[in-house]
Parts: structure tokens; C-alpha cells; sequence
């Protein structure tokens, strides 16, 4: 029987459109990525992670940002988060009419500069600035913590750094943390390290996680978090995904496999399993090549039967 302990519902942020694109050696055309989109929106995601106004060239796959957020469909009640860097991502983003966004840095000072050029101070003062704005404009944001489980520079990371820049995004005013495995090197027992002095000290409610699945273990990963009452997950449509800073990162957790087991214990997501094989179907195709995820391939393969 279900540990009645567990979250009853989950919300599970589609990070496909810009996690997963990010990392393609393909670009793909506007118009597919909004397709994209525009399928997963249909599917029930209370939020789908669209695009990126970083400098487009850091990642030349989503340089079309501002065209993207123009023509997806924003459906009612679904918010598009866009990851902004700095001051001046934020400025394009206004421009384009975004209303809601996520900035980012990370627990450990090389991965950070690699990723972004700044130390973690020098990044949480950039933060600070468009936060400022961000308050202003009334913007809905979240905050990333890369490598929170550990740096693909510097090896492992201290749980207590992870708390403190998690507390300074907090002090800042983002609504949310998450907590990103950037390059997927958690275990359950990495789970538990990092999150229990998280959980001490920021409310459940407003603790994101963001597995990649490098190593296989991004679902015992959120079931763990599960257990100890997180229910704020990223996953991107069949297993896409990857930081291009972070050598070696794969792919997110499959959206697929999360909803696959989520469902299985009876927790709600009010997402369609099916229309998110849909829009993994296309971007498969688009991008002329197979999906990690596991679930979308026993989908695949049992289709004709
Ligand atoms: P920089 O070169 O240090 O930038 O790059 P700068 O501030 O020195 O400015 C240099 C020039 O770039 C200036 O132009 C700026 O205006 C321009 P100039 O005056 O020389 O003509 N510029 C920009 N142009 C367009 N958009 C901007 C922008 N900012 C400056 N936003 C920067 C610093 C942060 C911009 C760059 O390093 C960058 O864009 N990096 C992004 C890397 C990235 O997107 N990585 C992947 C996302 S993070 C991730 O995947 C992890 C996550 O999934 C969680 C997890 O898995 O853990 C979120
Ligand atoms: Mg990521």
C-alpha cells in the first residue's frame, strides 16, 4: 500500500523546450519549437520552461528566443518561464512580452564560470539587479542552484553551500528554489544529504528539483524527494537534455518516466501521458533521432501490437 505520508499531487515542470534544446546539435526551425510547445501545453503542465535569453553565442540552439515567446499559444492558467542570466537577458525578455522567468547560478564557482563567466558572488549580484526589476514588473520568478550535487570541475559539493545559496536566492525574492543534479551523479542517499538542511529552513511549497539522469538514478532520486514531502519536479519530454557547460551531463529525467511512475502510485500530475508522448514523438522526429527516455520506447515499441 502507498506510504500515505507522500505528496498527493506533483508539479512537474516541462524543462524539454529549453533544457532539452539547449543541448541538441541541431537547431531546430521556430516554428518546430513552438510546435513543440504548443503540444506540451495542451498536455496539462501547470508550467513549461520555454526558452532562454541567454547570449545566443552561449547557446546559438535558442537564439530565436524572443520569436519563440512571441508565437507560442500562452495558454490560460499555464506559466512560461524563460531562463534569464542577467540585466540585459531580462531587458529582451520584457521586450518579448515574458512574464515570468528563472535565473540561475550554482553551488560551486567553476562549473559557474564556465556556465556563465561569473563567480557565484559576481552571478548573485547580477541576480539582484534583475530581481529588482523583476519585483517591479510583478514578474513570477524561480531560482536555479546548479550543481548542487555535485560539480563536474570540483568534484563534490558541500550541502551547507547548497543551503546558503539557496537562502540568498530566497532573500532575493525568488518564489522558488530548485535544486539542480546538473550532471545526474545523485544517489538517494545525495538526496537526503542535500535536502535535509534545505527542508529545515525553506517550506516544501517552494522547493523545485531537477534531476538529469546521467547515471540512471534520476527516479530513485525523486522518490526519495518524494518521500521526504517535495513535490516540485523538472523533466523534459523524452529524456532531452543537458548543460553544453557541463561535460558529460545527459539528458533530464524523462518526463515520460516520471509521469509513468507518478501515476503508478496513484499521485496526480493533471498531466496527459499520452499528449506527452505526442509531443515527444515530434521533437523525435524533428530532431532525427531516438529518445532516451525508457518509457517512451516500451510506448514505442508496443504501439502496433
Ligand atoms: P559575458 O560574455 O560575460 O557577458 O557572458 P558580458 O556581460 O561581459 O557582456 C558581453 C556582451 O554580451 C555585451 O555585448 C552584452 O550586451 C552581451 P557588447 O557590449 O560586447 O556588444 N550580453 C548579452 N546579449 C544577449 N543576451 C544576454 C546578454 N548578456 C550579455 N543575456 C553570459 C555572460 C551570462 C551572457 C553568457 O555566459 C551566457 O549567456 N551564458 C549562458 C549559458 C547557458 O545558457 N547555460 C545553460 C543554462 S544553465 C543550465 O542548463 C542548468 C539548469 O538546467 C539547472 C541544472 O541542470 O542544474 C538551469
Ligand atoms: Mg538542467
Amino acid at each position: 500500500m502507498l506510504d500515505a505520508s507522500l505528496p498527493r499531487r506533483v508539479r512537474v515542470v516541462e524543462v524539454g523546450p529549453r533544457d532539452g534544446l539547449q543541448n541538441e546539435q541541431r537547431s531546430l526551425p521556430t516554428a518546430g519549437k513552438v510546435h513543440f510547445i504548443d503540444l506540451l501545453s495542451s498536455a496539462g503542465f501547470e508550467m513549461v520552461e520555454a526558452t532562454s535569453f541567454v547570449h545566443p553565442k552561449a547557446i546559438p540552439q535558442l537564439a530565436d528566443a524572443a520569436e519563440v515567446y512571441a508565437r507560442i499559444y500562452k495558454r490560460p492558467g499555464v506559466r512560461y518561464p524563460v531562463l534569464v542570466p542577467n540585466a540585459r537577458g531580462l531587458e529582451r525578455a520584457l521586450r518579448a512580452g515574458v512574464r515570468e522567468i528563472a535565473v540561475f547560478t550554482a553551488a560551486s564557482d567553476t562549473f559557474n564560470r564556465h556556465n556563465i563567466n561569473a563567480s557565484i558572488e559576481e552571478s548573485l549580484e547580477n541576480i539582484a539587479q534583475v530581481m529588482q526589476v523583476a519585483r517591479r514588473e510583478a514578474l513570477w520568478t524561480r531560482g536555479y542552484v546548479s550543481t548542487c550535487f555535485g560539480c563536474p570541475y570540483e568534484g563534490e559539493v558541500s550541502p551547507t553551500k547548497v543551503l546558503e545559496i539557496s537562502l540568498r536566492l530566497m532573500d532575493l525574492g525568488v518564489e522558488e528554489v530548485c535544486l539542480g543534479d546538473t550532471i545526474g551523479v545523485s544517489t538517494p542517499g545525495g538526496v537526503d544529504r542535500v535536502l535535509d538542511p534545505v527542508l529545515a529552513r525553506v517550506p516544501r511549497e517552494r522547493v523545485g528539483l531537477h534531476f538529469h539522469d546521467t547515471r540512471g538514478t534520476a527516479l530513485a532520486n525523486t522518490l526519495r524527494a518524494l518521500q521526504l514531502g517535495c513535490f516540485i519536479f523538472g523533466a523534459s519530454a523524452g529524456g532531452l537534455g543537458g548543460c553544453p557547460y557541463a561535460p558529460g551531463a545527459a539528458g533530464n529525467l524523462a518526463t515520460e518516466d516520471l509521469l509513468y511512475m507518478l501515476h503508478g502510485m496513484d499521485i496526480e500530475t493533471g498531466v496527459d501521458f499520452g499528449r506527452v508522448l505526442e509531443a515527444s514523438h515530434f521533437i523525435a522526429e524533428r530532431l532525427g533521432r531516438p529518445l532516451t527516455s525508457k518509457v517512451y520506447q516500451a510506448e514505442l515499441a508496443t504501439a502496433d501490437r
